[in-house]
């Protein structure tokens, strides 16, 4: 079976200018300048930050990502920010279909195929968001939506894309909420998104790294950690302080 490296997401939000994302960068740098982090760490700040993280960031092990992306390359698509610009402007990852994309502008399962897909061929990793309703969790209906959300993506990239992605399962009643399903229901659920991408694609299944995401915080992330089928975590809310963020990551070297 193949080792995946754990992979720790900061997702700000709409949170922080460019000078505020300059001083926590400098301040994660400086935290981490004596620590042996073992996971991937990867900053995904509103796009107006990404050169100037990026900027910071260069020359480290740490990474930058995006929080959309728009379909195209170059054209007349006003407001749009194409994968293209997303990597030139020193973006690595993309997070897509996060459930705030999918409630406030209308993204679909496939939409957000369609996203992933574009992700790669600009050469960013997707960062790929699925996650149920509290009523469709309370009603039993976890695994099917989550099928539901899996199957366009798993058609839209080939087995060979799909190995390089990151799947990132958030409940959507866990996200800024500080309730969090239990360890053994997140074992599940992620076991069940590795047999579906398994069902499909095969060993690369071994490859993906599946993330939990929602209220991940200092006091629970070793709940996930000990998760043999989690990978490592998407980060909201705990992750908009550095020494947060770094805690973070120190905990899941543990
Ligand atoms: P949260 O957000 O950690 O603040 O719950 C996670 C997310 O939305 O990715």
């Amino acid at each position: 079976m193949a080792t995946r490296k754990p992979l720790l997401v900061a997702n700000w939000k709409m949170h922080k200018t460019v000078e505020e994302s300059r001083a926590y960068v400098r301040h994660f740098l400086d935290l981490l300048a004596d620590r042996d982090i073992t996971a991937d760490l990867v900053i995904c700040p509103p796009a107006t930050s990404i050169w100037a993280v990026d900027r910071l960031l260069q020359g480290t092990p740490w990474a930058t990502g995006a929080q959309n992306i728009d379909l195209g390359q170059e054209g007349p698509m006003t407001g749009a920010l194409s994968g293209y610009l997303l990597y030139e402007a020193g973006a690595r990852y993309v997070i897509v279909g996060h459930s705030e994309r999918r409630q406030h502008f209308g993204e679909n399962n496939q939409v957000v195929a369609q996203k992933a897909q574009a992700a790669h061929a600009a050469g960013l990793c997707p960062i790929i968001c699925i996650g149920e309703k509290e009523d469709e969790f309370l009603a039993g209906r976890t695994e099917a939506v989550l099928a539901e959300q899996l199957e366009p993506v798993m058609t839209a990239l080939s087995a060979a894309a799909f190995s390089g992605a990151v799947i990132a399962y958030e409940p959507i009643w866990a996200i800024g909420t500080g309730r969090v399903p239990t360890p053994e229901d997140a074992a599940r659920l992620a076991g069940a998104i590795r047999a579906m991408i398994r069902a499909v694609h095969g060993p690369v299944s071994d490859q993906v790294r599946v993330l939990y995401g929602g209220s991940v915080s200092p006091e629970n992330i070793l709940d996930f950690r000990r998760v043999h089928e989690i990978d490592g975590v998407l980060v909201g809310g705990a992750s908009l302080q550095a020494q947060k963020f770094v805690h973070l990551a120190e905990a899941w070297n543990a």
